[in-house]
């Protein structure tokens, strides 16, 4: 099967990162007999450098027709100066918009040799592997009406002001969000649980109700369950091996995977997904990254940890391509690196390791890729 793929390594170590991901890919055409399509370009700080834009028309329409999208990570102290407006952020903000990726996948998985690096006890983590969807593009963050306003009608309120924001959901985008979950489920172990307030909110209310709609109308196959949003963020450090697929709004989804990352361990681990609605040849609209930024304290020196983004591929090949094998493969290829003690310097614990740089990262994992 051929893939098409435009690839974005942005600013700083992402650059270093997703040059061990095509490597990867290299491996993946050499040996499983795949074909991807890669367009290569500029997004962030290097695109504005080049075009004064941090992102192109021409890449945005390229962004629009390619199966995934595959970014490294954008920003740098060189751009804090620039205006709002051509911030590098401000690529990612639009290929994010246009793309109407309402979806965001947080993966939160703990590889068993980096258990110790949890803020939660070994037996509490590995082996976690748990998959929480973020509503993206609706929302609290967007709702209206939202502001400060003077508060004049009301003498007793001290300081005089009020700041509004409006949490507001339709039922169409809380379905199209479940049946990202629940497609999402089908691909791993069939499992879904739904979280919001319904307790003290209308909106949360709504969720419940039309989560389980799409659940008994088009997925009833998949496990569904609800839980409150509260009880889940206690659920998670008591006992996050419970879930699979966890599905919520943008608040409590920006809340969540914050805090199920830090189950895992580094920021250099972890991967991320955003989708939006199926194309033509139904797959979903997609854009694969790594969760941390450019990281300009170590960028140049060959210290970045190149998992986070190699993890993000693994995401690609079974999200967008279907390849859930080849995904599996290259997940334990990285677990058996992390096994044999092979470490970047933002995994080296008190036990010490193999240490590596980029480069050393990617060549372990393409070993063990060979090893099988
Ligand atoms: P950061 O994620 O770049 O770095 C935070 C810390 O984690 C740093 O000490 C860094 O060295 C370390 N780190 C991050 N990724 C690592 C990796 N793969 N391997 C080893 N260590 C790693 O966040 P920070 O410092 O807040 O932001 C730096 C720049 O990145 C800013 O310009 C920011 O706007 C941008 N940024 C971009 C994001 C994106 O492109 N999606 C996300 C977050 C920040
Ligand atoms: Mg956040």
């Amino acid at each position: 099967d051929s893939y098409s793929l435009l690839i974005l390594p942005g600013d700083g170590i992402g650059p270093e990162v997703m040059e061990q991901v095509t490597r990867v890919i290299d491996w993946f055409q050499a040996n499983r007999g795949m074909s991807f399509d890669i367009s290569t370009d500029l997004v962030g700080g290097a695109a504005y450098d080049a075009h004064g834009t941090p992102l192109t028309d021409a890449t945005m329409a390229k962004a629009q027709e390619v199966d995934a999208v595959l970014l490294g990570a954008v920003g740098g102290p060189k751009y804090d100066v620039l205006d709002f407006s051509v911030k590098p952020e401000r690529g990612l903000l639009r290929l994010r918009k246009e793309m109407d990726l309402f979806a965001n996948l947080r993966p939160a998985q703990c590889f068993d040799a980096l258990a110790d690096f949890s803020s939660l006890k070994r037996e509490v983590v590995a082996g976690l592997d748990i998959l929480i969807v973020r509503e993206l593009t609706s929302g609290v963050y967007f709702g209206e009406p939202r502001g400060i306003h003077a508060d004049d009608n009301n003498p007793e309120n001290e300081g005089g002001r009020v700041g509004i924001n409006t949490q507001r959901y339709t039922s169409g985008e809380i379905r199209r969000a479940a049946r990202s979950a629940f497609e999402l489920a089908r691909k791993r172990s069939n499992k879904v649980c739904s979280m919001e307030k319904a307790n003290v909110m209308e909106s949360g209310i709504l969720w419940r109700e039309e989560v389980q709609w799409v659940h008994d109308n088009e997925y009833p196959d998949v496990e569904l369950t609800h839980m409150y949003a509260d009880n889940g963020a206690m659920q998670l450090v008591r006992n996050p091996k419970q879930f699979d697929v966890i599905v919520t709004d943008n608040l409590f989804g920006d809340l969540l995977s914050d805090a199920a990352a830090m189950l895992t361990g580094s920021l250099g681990m972890l991967p991320s997904a955003s989708l939006g609605a199926p194309m033509e040849n139904g797959r979903p609209k997609a854009m694969y990254e790594p969760v941390h930024g450019s990281a300009p304290d170590i960028a140049g020196q060959g210290k970045a940890n190149p998992i986070a983004c190699i993890l993000s591929f693994a995401m690609a090949l079974r999200y967008s391509f279907d390849e859930g094998e080849a995904a599996a493969e290259l997940e334990r290829a990285v677990e058996q690196v992390l096994a044999d003690g092979v470490r970047t310097a933002d995994l080296m614990g008190p036990e010490g390791g193999v240490p590596v740089s980029t480069s050393g990262m990617g060549d372990a994992v393409l070993a063990a890729l060979s090893a099988g």
